[in-house]
């Protein structure tokens, strides 16, 4: 199980994330657990440079140019020279602040060129009885992926997070989730050839906490969770991670 850590913007001191840091290298020593800590840039930055630990990094977004003179951006080569591995794309936030998927299509292709995996987020705002819901995440599955070539796609791990359930809120329920794993299996067969969508990692995010982990894990299909605000709080992701185990 992959389970990655989405700090946002929620750790504000160097001292904060080098606890969490230590936290998160006990917890994977479990067995059968993979552990990503995505940081804010600067603190990805101080825990990242040299890890040699079973701990691994992701950022939690990249430019959509190559560098240069783009004031603020952080390019893919940046990352990928500290050995991070991952980077989170399309994230609910990010699209809200007017990332589009044009951009989210760009990004991919700079994480892709320079060995990192993205981890790709899709999420719709409501489940509306029209399930127009599904439509949209067919397309924000295809616009990521159709640019990929299909060695590429194999670097991708998706993460399914309806909006609706993310910040503690709402949680969907375990049956729904399993169905929506199937469903995004589905799409991916459409991008990959025979039975390749099964070794793309499908994690969801939602107000993952330790009480609900085990029955969205159950028998649902994924890979693993994305997890936000319970990955701070360090009783909260200690006791999470143990319920999977
Ligand atoms: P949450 O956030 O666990 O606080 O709902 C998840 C996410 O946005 O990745």
């Amino acid at each position: 199980m992959i389970i990655v850590a989405n700090w946002k913007a929620y750790v504000e001191s160097e001292e904060k994330a080098k606890s969490l840091l230590a936290l998160a290298k006990r917890l994977s020593k479990q067995p059968r657990t993979r552990i990503v800590l995505a940081p804010p840039s600067p603190y990805l930055g101080l825990l990242a440079k040299g890890n040699k630990t079973k701990v691994e990094f992701a950022a939690q977004d990249l430019s959509d140019t190559s560098g240069g003179a783009e004031t603020g951006e952080v390019s893919a080569q940046a990352l990928a020279g500290l050995g991070i591995k991952y980077v989170i794309l399309g994230h609910s936030e990010r699209r809200a602040r007017g990332e589009t998927l044009e951009q989210i299509a760009l990004k991919m292709q700079h994480a892709v060129a320079h060995g990192l995996s993205p981890i790709l987020c899709i999420g719709e705002k409501e489940r509306d009885a029209g399930a127009a819901y599904l439509l949209l995440l067919r397309q924000q599955l295809a616009s990521a992926l159709e640019p990929l070539s299909q060695a590429e796609r194999m670097k991708v791990v998706i993460a399914y997070e309806p909006v609706w359930a993310i910040g503690g809120t709402a949680t969907d329920s375990p049956q729904d989730v399993h169905e929506m794993a199937l469903y995004i299996r589905k799409i991916l067969s459409d991008f990959l050839p025979g039975t390749a969508n099964a070794r793309i990692p499908v994690l969801y995010g939602g107000s993952v906490e330790p009480e609900n982990i085990r029955p969205l894990a159950g028998g649902s299909g994924l890979d693993g969770f994305l997890v936000g605000h319970a990955s701070i709080d360090s009783k909260m992701f200690s006791d999470l991670v143990k319920a999977l185990v």
